[in-house]
């Protein structure tokens, strides 16, 4: 009955969309976190979870819970058709560039911005619905009016002129989970101040777009793969997921041939518990509580899901890695994402008030730590100038001061009949996430420094 009224809503489009979203998505969402959390192990393991689940969750009323945030976003890219004259192009102009030696990622604070935002719901209409924070009434908009200023210099506005200029005639795949779906869209808005884009893609998967703007020919894609290796539940009813450490995920790996760059991310999907294989047979898991299986803990499983996915980007694509770094995880206050847990601030903490610690830290090292472990291979491996260029994208220290820019419980209607959790993991739009585009705009100028 709910789904035939769900699909209805859904032929209908408009109104009843996220409605059907939302309850679609709840029917396969697993519940391994309450059971869990009946056990002493899983006690301790709590913190993590929490974090880590870092992902919220939607689960329709009186249905299991689901067991990451993230479960919530599997699907719905929702890029909605696009006015087909485009914007007044502006007139590129030279970009503005940070001073060589200025690091852009760190240190640095988040200074006010009275120009900002770039764009509103009004003027962008590549918005995600759960991304819509003002269409859902978050009353602040406070959290608009801050940019990035590393510590040295500062960090240019975004020139949407300038960036479509430095990607004219290329091609951009972003690769991983619904952050890394939440920067394009953040790019596509930034964006639209010059064009839009149309989608070119040659599938109706919702989760593999190919966006493409005519007037400078450059392609963006978006490849789902929160592993980045090939992960997958052998049964949904498990709650347990199979995770190949050494495959790369052949949805990404077989498709970014030919691409320019690459802008490679995952973090938030690590922390369901898996089995862990390796030339196919297990070798580990994290939270299988099987006898004679060592838990080597989800910070192994992203390690190696890392150098795997990297390993092969270094062995055969010639174009530019972009290794994002994770968008934090430790957002939720006052509880687990499952537990109550929000993130209702208003403004920016300084540098003095957070630091990076706890699973963020370790995803963070390990990530790091990988990159240079690849960068390291490339020299190496003295292919005179053949092999990817790897470039760090090191997002995550600022991100870890804005616990303000989640959609919260504004990521859709208050009086929607689901249980809601509140989103703390993906980013208002526009919002911080903006920030990202900046950054990326400056490594794509000649002689950034990789
Ligand atoms: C944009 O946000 C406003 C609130 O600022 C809201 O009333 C409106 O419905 C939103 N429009 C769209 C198209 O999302
Ligand atoms: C458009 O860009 C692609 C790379 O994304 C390039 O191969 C192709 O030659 C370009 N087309 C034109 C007409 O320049
Ligand atoms: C990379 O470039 C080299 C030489 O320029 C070429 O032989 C090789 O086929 C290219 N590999 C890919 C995957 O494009
Ligand atoms: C929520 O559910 C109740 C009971 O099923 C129903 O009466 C009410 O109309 C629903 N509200 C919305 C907004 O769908």
């Amino acid at each position: 009955m709910q789904q035939a009224k769900a699909a209805e809503q859904q032929r209908r489009g408009g109104g009843g969309h996220l409605r059907q979203r939302l309850l679609g998505i709840a029917s396969d969402l697993p519940v391994h976190k309450l059971q869990l959390a009946a056990t002493p192990a899983a006690a301790s393991l709590l913190p993590a979870l929490a974090v880590a689940a870092l992902l919220l969750l939607l689960a329709a009323a009186r249905r299991a819970p689901a067991s990451s945030f993230l479960d919530a976003y599997r699907s719905g890219v929702d890029i909605v058709s696009t006015p087909s004259t485009p914007p007044r192009g502006a007139a590129a102009a030279a970009a503005a560039r940070v001073p060589r030696g200025c690091d852009i990622f760190r240190p640095g604070e988040w200074v006010p911005d009275d120009d900002a935002p770039y764009y509103t719901n009004l003027t962008c209409p590549l918005i995600q619905e759960h991304q819509n924070c003002m269409k859902y009434g978050r009353p602040d908009t406070g959290f608009l009016r801050w940019r990035w200023r590393p510590a040295g210099c500062e960090l240019p506005r975004f020139d949407a002129a300038a960036f479509l200029d430095a990607v004219r005639d290329t091609s951009m795949a972003f690769v991983g989970d619904s952050l890394a779906r939440n920067h394009m869209q953040s790019l596509m808005c930034l964006l639209s101040k010059v064009a839009y884009p149309k989608d070119i893609s040659k599938t109706t998967h919702p989760e593999f777009r190919t966006m493409h703007y005519e007037s400078h020919n450059f392609t963006v894609a978006i490849f789902w793969s929160p592993f980045l290796v090939r992960g997958y539940q052998p049964d949904p009813r498990r709650h347990m997921w199979d995770i190949h450490l050494d495959e790369p995920d052949a949805a990404w790996a077989s498709g970014i041939a030919g691409f320019d760059r690459v802008v490679l991310s995952a973090a938030n999907w690590f922390t369901r518990p898996a089995m862990f294989y390796e030339s196919g047979r297990v070798v580990g898991c994290h939270y299988c509580l099987a006898p004679g299986v060592p838990d080597l803990t989800h910070r192994h499983s992203l390690r190696m899901a890392f150098r795997a996915a990297l390993r092969v980007l270094v062995a055969g694509f010639n174009g530019t890695v972009i290794v994002r770094t994770l968008s934090p995880t430790s957002h939720f206050e006052g509880g687990a994402w499952d537990r109550g847990g929000d993130c209702r601030r208003t403004r920016p903490l300084t540098a003095g008030e957070v630091r990076m610690g706890g699973l963020d830290l370790d995803y963070h090292t390990a990530q790091v730590e990988e990159f240079a472990r690849a960068k390291a291979e490339v020299e190496a491996s003295g292919s005179g100038g053949r092999g990817p260029r790897l470039v760090l994208m090191d997002t995550t220290p600022a991100m870890v001061l804005r616990p303000d820019g989640h959609p919260s419980r504004y990521g859709h209607w208050a009086h929607e009949n689901v249980t809601l959790y509140n989103d703390c993991v993906h980013w208002c739009l526009p919002g911080p996430i903006d920030a990202w585009n900046e950054m990326l705009l400056q490594m794509l100028l000649p002689d950034h420094p990789s």
